[in-house]
């Protein structure tokens, strides 16, 4: 059994490694890591909200101040135009660079919004990042 449950962490770590595994270009793949981070964080938010993860009020503390660190590190990640042929992210980031950082500082902002102590507010919370989540794909990323 033990051995079962390693094989399916190695193939889960393979999987997302391969996801990846195109990149060549280091600041892309920072960027993208850093975007994964920000859907791991979301996770326990989004799994707590549904019912899936029992409320935790110290989980859900912990991926609110991951998440408010995301918010404030995309800046700096996106600041190069660095490009790369797996790169989902549009020129328009450079051209309306105000807006784009204005938009991660909504981010911020919406996740900085949640009490953390209650379930409701976390329901409510991840409706409210969501959308600034989509209001920068929208604009920002590809086949949004
Ligand atoms: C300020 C803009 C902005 C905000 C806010 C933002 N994103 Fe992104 N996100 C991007 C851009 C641009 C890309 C494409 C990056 C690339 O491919 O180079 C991206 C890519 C992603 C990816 C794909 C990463 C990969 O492996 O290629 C995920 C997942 C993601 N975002 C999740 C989220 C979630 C969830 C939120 C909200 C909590 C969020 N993002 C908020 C701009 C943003």
């Amino acid at each position: 059994m033990k051995i079962r449950y390693l094989t399916f962490v190695a193939l889960i770590a393979a999987s997302a490694a391969l996801a990846h595994g195109g990149v060549k270009d280091p600041q892309v793949k920072a960027r993208m890591d850093l975007m994964g981070s920000v859907k791991n964080n979301m996770a326990v938010l989004g799994d707590t909200a549904k019912g899936a993860l029992a409320f935790d009020p110290d989980a859900v503390e912990q991926a609110k101040a991951a998440l408010i660190e995301n918010a404030a590190a995309i800046p700096a990640a996106f600041k190069s135009p660095a490009t790369d042929p797996k790169s989902e992210a549009l020129p328009a980031i450079w051209q309306n660079w105000d807006d784009f950082t204005a938009k991660a500082a909504d981010m911020g902002r919406a996740v900085a919004s949640v009490n953390v102590d209650s379930l409701e507010s976390v329901q409510t919370g991840m409706r409210t990042i969501g959308q600034t989540c989509g209001a920068c794909h929208k604009l920002y990323r590809m086949d949004n």
